[in-house]
C-alpha cells in the first residue's frame, strides 16, 4: 500500500555549527513521486537518511500515513526495520554469489513468506523491471543498468509503503541514465509507490518527478509540482540552479500586470515575470534559461522588446548549440535546438526572451 509522507520542520544537527537540515517541512501525496534536488552538501541524503530511520532527527516531526516514524518533542523514534520502507542506494549492493532470482528473494525470505509466494513475488518484481528472463543468471554476470534493475526489484518485491532512492544512477553511463529513469517512473507508478528520490541532475529530476523540492544549505528553498518548479521558481538560487544560467542585474522601468519592463546599466531592456513584488525604479534581479532566449535576423533597427547582440561563441553539442550572444556589455546564452547550427561567430542576431521564461526577484533575495 501506498502512504503519505509528510516532514514537519525537520532539523539536524550533527554537532554545534554543523546544521545539516534546517527547518524542513514537505508533503509527498500516496502514490506520488518526490525527487529531492540540490548541491552537493546540500542536506539531500540526511533528509533522506532521517525519514529511512538511519539517523535521528533533532528536530520535527516525519509521518508516514497514520504512523508517526518521529518526533523530536518526546524523542519518539521508530527504528528503520520496522518502517516497512525500500532504500535504494548509488552503491546498490547486489550479492555477487547469488543468482538474480536469490537476490530479489533474500529478503522476502528474511520475513518469512512461504515458497511459493516468495517464486510469485519474485517474478513479478523482476518482470516489473524487465529481468523475468535473467532470474537464474549470475548476479556477477550483470551491466550496470541489469544491477540497478535488479536492486530495485529487490526493494519492491516486499511491497514497501514507502520507495526511497539516493542517487541511484549516479555510477551509470548518461546513456543509460536517460534510458532508465523513464524507465523508473514507469516501474514505480506501476506498482503505486509513494517514492523519494535524491539528486544533483535537474534533467532526471525532471524526467521522474511528481514534484521537486531544491535545496540549499539545509534548507528547502521551494517545493512544488515539477511544471510550477522550472515554469515559476520562486527563489533566484532555484531558478539557477535549474538551468537558468542568465543573469542580469537591473531596474523596474514599469509594471503591466505580472509583467516588470527591466533596464539594465547598458541599457538592455526586456519584459520579465514579476516572482517578487517589485515597484517602479527597484533594483532587481532577472534570471533566464537560454532556451528561453529566441535568436532571429536583425531586420529592423533594434528595439526595446528585440534589442541587437553579436554571436562571439558558438559550441556545438549534437543535438542543440549554445551561443554566447554579447549585447551592450552582457553576455547571454542562447540555446538553438537541431543539428544544424543556425549562426555563426561573428553575426549580428537580434534577441527575444519569452516573458513567461525570464524572472524578476529582489535584488537583495
Ligand atoms: N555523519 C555526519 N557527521 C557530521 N556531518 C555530516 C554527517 N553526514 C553529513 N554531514 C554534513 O552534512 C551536510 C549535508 O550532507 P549530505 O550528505 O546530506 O549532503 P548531500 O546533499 O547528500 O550531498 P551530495 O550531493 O554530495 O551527496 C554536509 O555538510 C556534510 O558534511
Ligand atoms: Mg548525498
Amino acid at each position: 500500500m501506498s502512504l503519505e509522507l509528510t516532514v514537519d520542520k525537520v532539523g539536524k544537527i550533527f554537532a554545534p555549527n554543523a546544521r545539516a537540515v534546517d527547518a524542513v517541512s514537505f508533503s509527498v501525496p500516496a502514490g506520488d513521486i518526490a525527487v529531492l534536488l540540490g548541491p552537493s552538501g546540500c542536506g539531500k541524503t540526511t533528509m533522506l537518511r532521517m525519514v529511512a530511520g538511519l539517523e535521528t532527527p533533532t528536530e520535527g516531526t516525519i509521518t508516514c500515513g497514520p504512523r508517526i516514524f518521529s518526533r523530536a518533542d518526546d524523542a519518539l523514534f521508530v527504528p528503520p526495520q520496522y518502517r516497512n520502507l525500500a532504500m535504494v542506494f548509488q552503491s546498490y549492493a547486489i550479492w555477487p554469489h547469488m543468482s538474480v532470482a536469490q537476490n530479489v528473494e533474500y529478503p522476502l525470505k528474511r520475513r518469512g513468506l512461504s515458497r511459493s509466494e516468495r517464486r510469485e513475488k519474485v517474478m513479478q518484481a523482476l518482470t516489473l523491471v524487465g529481468l523475468e528472463k535473467l532470474g537464474d543468471r549470475s548476479s556477477s554476470a550483470l551491466s550496470g543498468g541489469q544491477m540497478q534493475r535488479v536492486a530495485l526489484a529487490r526493494s519492491m518485491a516486499y511491497s514497501p509503503d514507502l520507495l526511497l532512492l539516493d542517487e541511484p544512477m549516479s555510477n551509470l553511463d548518461p546513456e543509460l541514465r536517460g534510458r532508465l529513469r523513464n524507465d523508473l517512473r514507469h516501474i514505480i507508478k506501476q506498482a503505486g509507490l509513494t517514492a523519494l528520490y535524491v539528486t544533483h541532475d535537474q534533467e532526471e529530476a525532471a524526467a521522474l518527478a511528481d514534484r521537486i523540492g531544491v535545496m540549499s544549505n539545509g534548507r528547502l528553498l521551494q517545493f512544488s509540482p515539477t511544471e510550477t518548479l522550472f515554469g515559476r521558481p520562486a527563489h533566484p538560487d532555484v531558478a539557477k540552479f535549474t538551468g537558468a544560467s542568465n543573469l542580469m542585474i537591473a531596474n523596474v522601468a514599469g509594471r503591466t500586470g505580472e509583467f516588470a519592463d527591466v533596464i539594465d546599466q547598458n541599457g538592455f531592456c526586456l519584459r520579465a515575470t514579476a516572482i517578487d513584488d517589485l515597484r517602479e525604479g527597484e533594483p532587481t534581479r532577472i534570471l533566464f534559461r537560454p532556451e528561453n532566449v529566441r535568436l532571429a535576423k536583425p531586420t529592423e533597427a533594434a528595439t526595446a522588446q528585440a534589442p541587437q547582440g553579436k554571436i562571439v561563441e558558438r559550441q556545438y553539442l549534437g543535438g542543440q548549440a549554445v551561443y554566447v550572444v554579447e549585447t551592450g556589455g552582457a553576455r547571454i546564452e542562447a540555446t538553438d535546438l537541431g543539428t544544424t547550427t543556425r549562426w555563426k561567430v561573428g553575426e549580428d542576431v537580434s534577441l527575444s526572451v519569452d516573458p513567461l521564461g525570464a524572472w524578476a526577484y529582489r535584488a537583495d533575495t
